[in-house]
């Protein structure tokens, strides 16, 4: 049986508002086994950035449990969370979050100094991963002077790093149009044929046909397994 990457156990997630609160996820539980590609859909709102963040270890939950690559992350310090980010995890957010004063190719070297790799390696390895996502040309340039599709694909070779076992991205076709969607979308079909386990969140339906299952939010609760 295929080993499991996610197990979210009655997630909640709420945030105090004066005297009342506001509930993201409600009641949220779910499992995702290693090789799978999932497709998180819902409205504005519904929470699908607030779970995939749980998942990333970059936020917890208020109550329940999320144990994802064998680690219960609500559980963990802030150091063991850093280095989880860096090594088990590729995430490209919603919005780039390149750092604009870094090049090209030193946002791409960034996670891979972050675990101490020797120079030439990283050099070397930005150089694959440049030629992956297609922007070998523009190594040296600053994210300002990259398109809106030249910068999710830096963000997605950045997140390849240091080849993480499980994918996250939310959103990555949001802001672009059909031609660069579709660059995008190779790159995630190429996950796929890897084995990576992939988390997306879209509406993207050529991103929705990869998907081996999908799950709704809506509200913040689960309204679909698609199983
Ligand atoms: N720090 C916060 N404090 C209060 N409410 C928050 C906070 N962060 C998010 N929310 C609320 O949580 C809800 C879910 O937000 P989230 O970003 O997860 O939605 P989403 O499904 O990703 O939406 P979109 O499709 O627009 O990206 C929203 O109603 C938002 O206003
Ligand atoms: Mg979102």
């Amino acid at each position: 049986m295929a080993e499991t990457v996610v197990s979210a156990v009655s997630l909640t997630k709420a945030y105090p508002m004066g005297d009342s609160k506001v509930e993201v996820l409600k009641d949220v539980s779910f499992s995702i086994a290693e090789c799978e590609f999932i497709a998180v859909y819902g409205p504005s709102g519904a929470g699908k950035t607030t779970l995939l963040n749980i998942i990333g270890g970059i936020d917890k939950p208020t109550t329940g449990q999320i144990i994802v690559l064998g680690e219960d992350l609500a559980m963990q310090n802030e150091d063991f969370l850093a280095d989880f980010r860096c090594n088990a995890v590729g995430y490209v957010f919603q919005s780039y979050n390149l750092v604009s004063t870094l090049t090209v190719a030193e946002n791409v070297a960034f996670p891979m100094e972050w675990t101490k790799r020797p120079a030439e390696e990283i050099g070397k390895h930005v150089a694959e991963l440049l030629e992956t996502v297609g922007l070998a040309h523009r190594t040296n340039h600053f994210p300002a002077q990259l398109s809106g599709g030249e910068q999710q694909r830096v963000a997605f070779a950045r997140a390849l790093a240091n080849d993480p076992p499980l994918f996250l991205a939310d959103e990555p076709t949001g802001n672009l149009d059909t031609k660069n969607g579709q660059k995008i979308t190779q790159i995630l079909q190429m996950l796929k044929s890897k084995g990576k386990t992939v988390v997306v969140s879209t509406h993207d339906a050529d991103i929705m046909r990869l998907a081996d299952r999908t799950l709704c939010l809506e509200d913040g609760r689960l309204a679909s397994k698609n199983e």
